[in-house]
């Protein structure tokens, strides 16, 4: 694969995504490179699309599954500090797209700025939520997003307005893009009541979720009727072990990683799940977690 002459030294070939996915799988990446800029990114983009390579862009990796023990294509993580920026605009934050949730809710807090703080315990970048209109306690994060800044199809940078931007549970119209940084509108308030929230909120998390292995968060989406965890515990899966991969007996629609789970014993598990609920609730459950393959 040739690729541009500055970048080619800085792809690296066949790298572990373990220590970059909060599942902690293996699983070997064609390629993987870390741009330092808009313009490297336009660069590898261009030359991945000339060669038919996919691209896979890594966030916080905290809500991926890798399909098969390798990857064929191109993985991006956006994790230098250009794409990690983050500054007022009046009451509303500007993000880059590599920004962990929680700095973000920080530096809002820090400018007395309120309203994500219902995000904390989030392990997402903002691009990530965005993807997936992350969300919590009957909140998501689209809600607060006046604006997002991308690369289109043609690698050329692109404002999306408010207007063009569609969100809804678990989903917004962002996944043909790269995401390269959001605006977020938020409201002043003091910031001990901020500091309330986002305290409240990390009590009702370790409360509901106690996650106490490596996971990428809810496996299923919820359906109309309800929770999955809820239908899920109701068919007894907690606890219910392949390979090296365990069902959370804290919260039945979460996987865990027990040490050397393979991502087709995630994959069997989910199974198991589908069959389970279709069979007992006539339900389809849609996996929340993206399965890269
Ligand atoms: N429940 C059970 N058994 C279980 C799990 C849950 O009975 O095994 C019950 C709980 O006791 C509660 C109800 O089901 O009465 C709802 O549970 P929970 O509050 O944990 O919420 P959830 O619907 O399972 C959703 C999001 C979570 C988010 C929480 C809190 C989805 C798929 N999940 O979970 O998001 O943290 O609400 O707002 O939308 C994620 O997206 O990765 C995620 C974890």
């Amino acid at each position: 694969m040739l690729w541009p002459q500055n970048l080619s030294k800085r792809i690296k070939t066949e790298v572990n995504l373990a220590c970059y996915t909060s599942f902690k799988i293996d699983c070997l990446a064609e390629y993987f490179f870390q741009p330092r800029n808009i313009k490297e990114l336009q660069q590898v983009v261009a030359c991945a699309k000339q060669s038919g390579k996919r691209i896979f862009i890594l966030g916080a990796g905290s809500n991926i599954l890798v399909g098969s023990a390798n990857l064929e294509g191109l993985v991006l993580r956006l994790a230098n500090r250009n794409f990690k920026q983050c500054y007022l605009k009046g009451s509303n934050i500007i993000a880059g797209s590599g920004l962990k949730l929680n700095s973000l809710i920080l530096f809002s807090k820090k400018n007395k700025l309120s309203g994500l703080e219902f995000l904390v315990g989030i392990p997402g970048t903002v691009g990530g939520s965005l993807i997936g209109n992350a969300g919590a306690w009957g909140q998501a994060v689209g809600e607060l997003i006046s604006q997002v800044g991308v690369l289109d199809n043609n690698g050329k940078l692109k404002l999306l307005t408010h207007k063009q931007l569609k969100f809804a549970y678990r989903r917004s119209n962002l996944d043909k893009f790269i995401i390269i940084w959001a605006k977020f509108k938020l409201s002043p308030a003091k910031k001990e009541i901020i500091a309330l929230k986002i305290n409240d909120f990390i009590l009702r998390r370790k409360h509901s979720l106690q996650i106490t292995k490596p996971s990428a968060g809810c496996v299923f989406k919820n359906p109309a009727a309800g929770s999955a965890g809820k239908f899920l515990d109701a068919c007894g899966l907690k606890g219910r072990v392949k390979g090296g991969a365990v069902i959370s007996p804290h919260h039945a629609n979460f996987i865990l990683n027990t040490g050397c789970a393979k991502s087709s014993d995630v994959l069997s598990l989910m199974n198991l799940m589908q069959c389970k609920i279709k069979e007992k609730f006539s339900i389809q459950l849609e996996p929340e977690i993206k399965i890269w393959k």
